[in-house]
């Protein structure tokens, strides 16, 4: 039996050195066993090691951080890349696979999941409040969006009825994934150019209306007022425009 001890930490050791990362992690994701319970089940597809480290390491999963990872005990575990090796993008790409979050939400301790995949939360929970000047982009919003728009209470009347206004659209959870990227959404793609960013309108399909025009900075601006917004309340009585 110890010869059998002796021969796997042999082959332990002899593995390349390469395969391995070495995983910051918060220590409640010890004690609770999900560590224990996950980290094997990567190991074992990808033949890389994870070796638990209390600093300097490759990767980090802790209650702050770059990529919401998992939920759960009322907190979120973010991943932070700390060092891009091969093996630290392997393991940070299965956390956030599907297999990855399936695995986490496997976890049972005395009978109970314990925590839930948060990847889908990427974008909400994880980005940084917009940097743009929100005052510049209230501006811009009345004057390039509003003409179909209903923006805010100084033009109401204004929009175009059909067309959802700002506080409506504020209600979707990737709001702001759609504003960012309002120019390639329709209909606003035969009218709207960024500068630097979208092409030239091709000569056989002008814009056939006036054209909307801005720079990288302006939508960032327009971003950070719309993070100003008040959602719709969907529970009031619709009013209509
Ligand atoms: C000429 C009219 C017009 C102008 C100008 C316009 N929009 Fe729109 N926009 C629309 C219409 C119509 C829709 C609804 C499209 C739909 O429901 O399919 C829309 C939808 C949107 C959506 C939701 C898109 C989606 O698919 O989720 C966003 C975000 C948006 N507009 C942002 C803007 C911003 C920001 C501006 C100003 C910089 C702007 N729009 C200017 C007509 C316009």
């Amino acid at each position: 039996m110890q010869r059998l001890g002796l021969i796997l930490a042999l082959w332990f050791l002899a593995m390349p050195a390469g395969a391995q990362v070495r995983l910051q992690a918060s220590d409640v994701l010890q004690d609770t066993g999900l560590l224990k319970h996950m980290l094997p089940r990567f190991s074992l597809k990808t033949s890389v090691r994870v070796q638990r480290v209390p600093d300097t390491g490759d990767l980090r999963l802790a209650e702050t951080g770059d990529l919401p990872v998992l939920r759960g005990g009322g907190q979120v575990f973010y991943l932070t890349v700390l060092q891009e090796t091969p093996e630290a993008r392997r393991l940070a790409d299965w956390l956030l696979s599907k297999v990855g979050q399936r695995t986490i939400g496997a976890f049972k301790r005395d009978g109970h999941a314990v925590y839930q995949g948060a990847a889908g939360l990427a974008v909400e929970v994880a980005e940084a409040p917009p940097e743009g000047d929100a005052v510049a982009g209230e501006k811009l919003s009345y004057r390039l969006c509003g003409r179909c728009h209903v923006v805010g209470e100084r033009n109401l009347m204004k929009g175009v009825g059909s067309t959802p206004s700002f506080s409506l659209m504020r209600t979707f959870p990737d709001w702001r994934r759609r504003f960012e990227a309002f120019f390639v959404l329709r209909p606003h793609p035969s009218f709207t150019q960024i500068d630097g960013v979208t092409e030239a309108f091709p000569p056989s399909a002008p814009p056939v209306i006036s054209p909307l025009r801005m720079s990288v900075d302006d939508l960032d601006a327009l971003v950070a007022f719309v993070a100003t917004v008040a959602p719709a309340d969907l529970g009031a009585p619709l009013v209509h425009q």
